[in-house]
């Protein structure tokens, strides 16, 4: 199995919920400790804990802690109602809140908590799986010596420890293919510049970290060979949301005919949806854009908007890596055969 500098995004140690603090990286590395699961749904909404699949382990064990109160029953329905709203873009998070959902229903009072401790933990050993293979599946795409451009952050730090588009990243680098790195920095709070370049440096992956507005320029001197991406939502046909700035990236890349692959455990494709115009798409506080941490960057009062995420069509989409297989146009039937595959 191929190997990563360990951390636990999100974890579960003596009856509470450990979350590396994300908004403190690359500076400190704190781990707070939750015991109630209104503390997970502040630290979800305020990005301690980020990423679609983090997100959604990171609220399936505060349910497990809702279990463990008072009032068993009605705390478990309170808390997935709250953590499944806490953020709407990334499907990840209603998914996993539906499998506690499930696993409620049918359990007595009595096993409540031991039975969602126990689905919390198979949500995350599932997606540190699906990681892994996903990594794999990646790294045969990839040509020797290729030259990545990745955004935002789509590592272990978005999913459990080893991440999508990174572990896509840090599997190719483990079998020599990378030649190095450009990495996003991804405005307005910095998750490439921060959590991305964090990541790859401690496994040792070349990099360098350049602002969003570079890439074409780089594009255009032939300096990128592929751009990675992971995703929060994929559509039936393929139309994939990620963070802001990810359909800026597809159509340069497609103007410099350059692959671009998005890389996500099957539980980002939500069928549900047909396409991408229906995903909802977050919009934040606008503090996020007028200050850049503690500084303002904006004159006092002038407005500002904030998307968190944008949507890239299908057709800009060379690739939907999955734990599953790898999905390539056109991405209806395909999305649809490797949900099939699992029945
Ligand atoms: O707003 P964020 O930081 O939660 O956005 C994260 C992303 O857009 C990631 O690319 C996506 O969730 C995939 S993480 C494996």
């Amino acid at each position: 199995m191929a190997e990563s500098k360990t951390f636990r995004a999100v974890d579960w140690r003596d009856g509470r919920v450990v979350l590396l603090d994300q908004t403190l990286l690359p500076g400190q590395e704190t781990y707070l400790e939750l015991g109630d699961w209104r503390e997970v749904a502040e630290a979800i909404r305020t990005m301690r804990v980020r990423g679609a699949p983090a997100i959604g382990i990171a609220a399936a064990y505060g349910v497990v802690l809702a279990a463990r109160s008072g009032d068993a029953v009605g705390e478990v329905a309170r808390a997935c109602e709250e953590l499944e709203g806490a953020r709407p873009t990334a499907v990840n998070l209603s998914w996993a809140v539906r499998r506690m959902r499930d696993i409620a229903d049918k359990t007595s009072p009595a096993d409540l908590a031991s039975s969602l401790l126990a689905e919390a933990e198979r949500v995350a050993a599932q997606q540190d799986a699906a990681d892994h293979a996903i990594g794999a599946l990646g790294a045969d795409l990839l040509a020797p010596g290729c030259r990545i451009l990745t955004h935002c952050n789509a590592g272990g730090l978005a999913t459990y420890s080893y991440g999508t588009a990174l572990g896509v990243i840090k599997e190719a680098h483990r079998r020599g293919k990378v030649a190095f790195v450009w990495v996003d920095e991804t405005r307005p709070l910095l998750q490439g510049a921060r959590l991305t370049a964090w990541e790859l440096q401690r496994d040792g992956v070349p990099m360098a970290v350049i602002c969003d507005n570079m890439a074409g320029h780089l594009m255009s001197r032939g300096e990128v060979d592929v751009v990675i991406t992971g995703a929060d939502r994929i559509a039936a046909n393929g139309d994939s949301a990620n963070k802001i700035g990810t359909y800026t990236l597809a159509v340069l890349a497609t103007y410099h005919h350059l692959p671009l692959y998005i890389a996500a455990p099957f539980s980002t494709v939500d069928l549900d949806i047909a396409e991408g115009s229906a995903i909802p798409i977050e919009e934040r506080e606008a503090e996020e854009v007028t200050l850049c941490g503690e500084k303002a960057v904006v004159p006092a009062g002038a407005p500002a908007r904030n998307f968190a995420f944008d949507v890239t069509p299908a057709e800009l989409i060379s690739a939907i890596i999955t734990e599953r297989g790898v999905a390539m146009p056109p991405f209806g039937p395909a999305l649809r055969n490797l949900e099939e595959d699992r029945g």
